[in-house]
């Protein structure tokens, strides 16, 4: 199935920043700071448009898939809300919670509740909890894309982590990393869990706060597969899951442009220009930012993943549990892999999930001679597990002798 939404009708996107003839773009640099940290905090009118480019593209097992699995997933061809606008001021959830985060330091924006270790969310919820704290925006910046997202995923690595990546005297460019979800189903179907690898974003903001530069939040889509999806085809927790990853090509937010205040006042608190009604917004003059301080993105991206995933920094902690992970992960393929492994961490044998549920569907007939062993099972998957696990047997061998 494909669907593809290209909606730009929020406020009109600006890409030039250059002078525009309107009187209010004369007005000098200086004091617009002044007059934009003021403004921000009283103006009445929102002022960030955003627009949504979002298309979805997934091919899906047929197996056990029933049509109500799939309703939410089917019907769900377009932003839940094009374009909205926001205060520069509800983005200071992305500031630093002190200000003393270093250049590449990273916090955790929305802390996670779980860690690799302990247990999961459940399965079975439709609606997400209350969002709470900084987690509110977040929110609603997830929710243009679909009504019920859940901020924190039901798995590790959950949350939401930042660094500032670039400092100039009057902004910050933040980096940070998302790990939510949605729920696509809604009583009386079963839960049907919609998984981006994860979003990714920047938002280039000034420092008190008081205005919005720019703002992009994404799924990455250089990896050939970036979405899983997992649904449940029985009412209860324990009830049968089928899961199926896919690739997004694009789901994003950006912000149309620079916020801009409703209202200007002279230093004598006089308004000398403002957005009339329904009128065009205030113009600007938007300086190139040059920055005093940066790191690459890609150090950026790296660092967020190290703090999103703690133990791909075990090699520095424990050399031996480290190598070990790193033969695994060498070997690994998303979503689930399966292996046999030496104690020393070689593995000797490895399925990805998806071609153990490919086996699966197979005529037993087809099966190999391995499969004389578990004659006495009916389900598919055991007798597969069964004979994946001979194989691995077989291929440790010529390690034991
Ligand atoms: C693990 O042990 C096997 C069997 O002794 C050996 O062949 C293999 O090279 C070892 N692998 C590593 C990474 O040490």
């Amino acid at each position: 199935m494909a669907a593809d939404v290209d909606q730009t009708n929020a406020g009109e996107p600006k890409d030039d920043h250059e002078a525009r003839a309107s009187p209010s773009s004369r007005v000098s640099r200086s004091r617009l700071k002044q007059t934009l940290s003021a403004l921000f905090v009283i103006a009445a009118v929102p002022f960030i448009g955003f627009c949504i480019k979002y298309y979805q593209d997934t091919h899906l097992l047929k197996r056990h898939v029933s049509h109500s699995s799939l309703s939410g997933l089917r019907s769900w061809k377009r932003p839940a809300v094009p374009s909205s606008t926001y205060y520069a001021s509800q983005f200071k959830v992305f500031l630093p919670t002190s200000g003393k985060y270093a250049l590449g330091d990273t916090w955790w924006v929305v802390p996670s509740d779980l860690n690799i270790f302990t247990g999961y969310l459940p399965n079975n919820r439709y609606h997400p909890p209350t969002p709470r704290g900084k987690e509110v925006l977040i929110h609603s910046l997830l929710s243009m894309f679909h009504p019920r997202p859940f901020v924190k995923s039901r798995f590790a690595p959950q949350g939401v982590v930042a660094l500032i990546r670039a400092t100039s005297d009057y902004y910050y460019d933040i980096v940070f990393r998302i790990h939510a979800e949605f729920q696509l189903n809604d009583v009386p179907g079963f839960p049907f869990w919609f998984t981006p690898g994860q979003f990714a974003g920047n938002i280039i903001l000034s420092k008190d706060a008081s205005h919005v530069r720019s703002f992009h939040l994404y799924v990455p889509n250089d990896k050939s597969l970036n979405v899983d999806m997992e649904w449940l085809y029985g009412a209860s927790e324990s009830s049968n899951m089928e899961v199926d990853i896919g690739y997004l090509p694009q789901m994003e937010l950006r912000a149309a442009g620079p916020s801009t205040p409703s209202v200007i006042y002279d230093e004598h608190g006089n308004v000398i220009d403002s957005r009339g009604e329904g009128g065009e917004p205030i113009q600007f003059v938007f300086e190139e930012i040059v920055w005093s301080a940066e790191i690459s993105r890609e150090e950026a991206a790296r660092r967020l993943e190290v703090t999103m995933y703690p133990f791909t920094k075990a090699d520095e902690k424990n050399p031996d549990l480290g190598e070990k992970a790193h033969l695994h992960l060498e070997k690994y393929t998303f979503p689930v892999q399966m292996m046999v492994a030496l104690p020393n961490g070689t593995v000797v044998h490895h399925i990805n999930a998806n071609s153990f549920l490919d086996q699966t569907s197979m005529n037993p007939e087809e099966d190999g001679p391995g499969l004389s062993f578990s004659t006495g099972f009916e389900d598919p998957s055991t007798s597969t597990y069964i004979h994946f696990l001979q194989e691995g047997l077989e291929k440790a061998k010529p390690y034991l002798e």
